[in-house]
C-alpha cells in the first residue's frame, strides 16, 4: 500500500514531459524532441525522474530497425516503443500497483525496455537496483547493458586469474568494460583497437594494444592458439580465424555480428554453433540478458573505485539527438551519457 508521502508526491507530478520520440525507423533525424504524456507506472512498475541515460549501439539498432530481424519484436512498420534509452539512472517519484519494496525518493539504476530519453520513464521493479550513494547517476547509467554484456561474455569463456584474453573491438562500450573486467579478474589482456584509443584501453588494463587497421585476427603478431578466451565485440572476423587464436580448452565468444543481411545475425551464429559441436575450441554466441545481480556487482565495483567506466562525453537531454547521432556514427570511445 502506498503511504501518504508517496501519494502526495505522485499528485504533484506534471502531466506532460519532454521526450525524444521516434515515429518511424531511420537515422538520428527521425528522433525529435516532443511534449508527450508522463507515463503512468503499471503493476510492478515505478515511475522514475530520469537523471542520466547511457546510449548503446543497441539504441541505434532499434532506431534504424536494423538488422531487420529486430522489427519482428520491436514493431514491423514503426517502433512499438517510440522513446529510446535503456540504461537509466533515476529517482523513484511514483509507485505502481503491487510495489512494496521501493519508496519515493529512492535512487535506482537499471536496464529498462526503453523510454529513457525523457524526463520520466516507467521502470519494471525487476529491472532496477539501488544506486550506491557515492556513485554518480552518470557513472551508474554506463553500467547496465554494456557492463552486463561484457561480464556475461567473460563468464561464457570462464575467464579467470592468469588467463590470456584477446578483446577484439576494445574501445566502445562493451569493449572497454570487457578489457577492464578481464583485468580485474586477473587475466592478461590484449586488445584490438583503433590507434587513437590505444592509451584508453591500456589505462583500463590491457597489456598490449594493437591497431585493428594494421593487425587482424589472422596476423602473426597475435600468434596461433595462444588465448584462453577471445571476446569478439565486432563480429567481422572469419570464424576460422577466431578459432585459430584460441588454445585447446579455451573459447571464442561472439558478442557483435553483422547487421546488413536480412536474417543477420542468425547465419553467423548458426554456423558458429554447428562448428562448435564437439570442438575443443568452441565459438560461443552470446545473447546477453538484463541481470540485476550482475548490475549490483558492477555498481559495487564502480562505487569502490576498482572499475572506472570510460565516459567519452555527456550531453544534456535537450541535445540528446546529437548524442544519438554520435553513437550512430560508430566511433564512440567508451560510453556516451545524456543527463536529464
Ligand atoms: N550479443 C549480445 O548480447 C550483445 C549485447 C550488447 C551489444 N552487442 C553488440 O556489441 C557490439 C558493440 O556494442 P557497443 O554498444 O559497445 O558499441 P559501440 O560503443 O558503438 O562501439 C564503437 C567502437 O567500436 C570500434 N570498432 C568499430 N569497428 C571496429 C573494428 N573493425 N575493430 C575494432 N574496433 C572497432 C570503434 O572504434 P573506431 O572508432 O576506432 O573505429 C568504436 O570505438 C555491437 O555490435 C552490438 O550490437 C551484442
Amino acid at each position: 500500500m502506498h503511504d501518504k508521502k508517496d501519494a502526495a508526491a505522485a499528485a504533484s507530478l506534471p502531466t506532460t514531459m519532454t521526450a525524444w520520440r521516434q515515429l518511424a525507423y531511420g537515422g538520428p533525424e527521425t528522433v525529435v524532441s516532443a511534449r508527450i504524456d508522463v507515463p503512468t507506472p503499471g503493476r510492478d512498475e515505478v515511475l522514475l525522474r530520469t537523471r542520466a541515460v547511457s546510449l548503446n549501439s543497441a539504441d541505434v539498432h532499434l532506431m534504424r530497425g536494423e538488422p531487420r530481424m529486430v522489427r519482428l519484436a520491436f514493431g514491423l512498420r514503426r517502433p512499438k516503443r517510440p522513446v529510446l534509452g535503456m540504461d537509466v539512472a533515476g529517482t523513484v517519484v511514483a509507485l505502481g500497483e503491487g510495489v512494496a519494496d521501493w519508496a519515493v525518493g529512492d535512487e535506482v539504476v537499471g536496464e529498462l525496455p526503453g523510454g529513457g530519453l525523457a524526463e520520466y520513464v516507467a521502470a519494471p521493479v525487476k529491472r532496477i537496483v539501488r544506486r550506491p550513494e557515492d556513485l554518480s547517476a552518470e557513472t551508474a547509467a554506463t553500467l547496465p547493458l554494456a557492463g552486463g554484456t561484457a561480464w556475461q561474455a567473460l563468464d561464457r569463456a570462464h575467464v579467470g586469474t592468469g588467463d590470456r584474453v584477446l578483446v577484439i573491438g576494445a574501445s566502445g562500450g562493451v569493449g572497454t568494460f570487457a578489457v577492464a573486467l578481464a583485468a580485474l579478474r586477473g587475466a592478461e589482456v590484449d586488445a584490438l583497437t583503433g590507434a587513437r584509443s590505444r592509451s584508453l584501453v591500456e589505462g583500463l588494463g590491457a597489456t598490449r594494444a594493437f591497431d585493428y587497421r594494421a593487425v587482424g585476427p589472422g596476423s602473426a603478431q597475435l600468434g596461433r592458439g595462444g588465448y584462453d578466451a577471445v571476446i569478439d565485440v565486432v563480429g567481422a572476423a572469419r570464424l576460422s580465424a577466431l578459432r585459430a587464436l584460441v588454445r585447446e580448452g579455451g573459447a571464442a565468444v561472439l558478442v557483435g555480428s553483422g547487421t546488413e543481411g536480412l536474417f543477420d545475425p542468425l547465419p553467423r551464429l548458426a554456423a558458429a554453433s554447428v562448428r562448435s559441436i564437439g570442438s575443443k575450441r568452441p565459438l560461443r554466441p552470446l545473447a546477453a540478458v538484463a541481470d540485476a545481480r550482475i548490475l549490483s556487482e558492477l555498481l559495487d565495483l564502480a562505487a569502490s573505485g576498482a572499475l572506472k567506466p570510460a565516459i567519452e562525453r555527456t550531453w544534456p537531454l535537450a541535445e540528446a539527438g546529437a548524442a544519438l547521432a554520435h553513437v550512430d556514427a560508430g566511433h564512440t570511445l567508451g560510453k556516451v551519457v545524456v543527463t536529464a
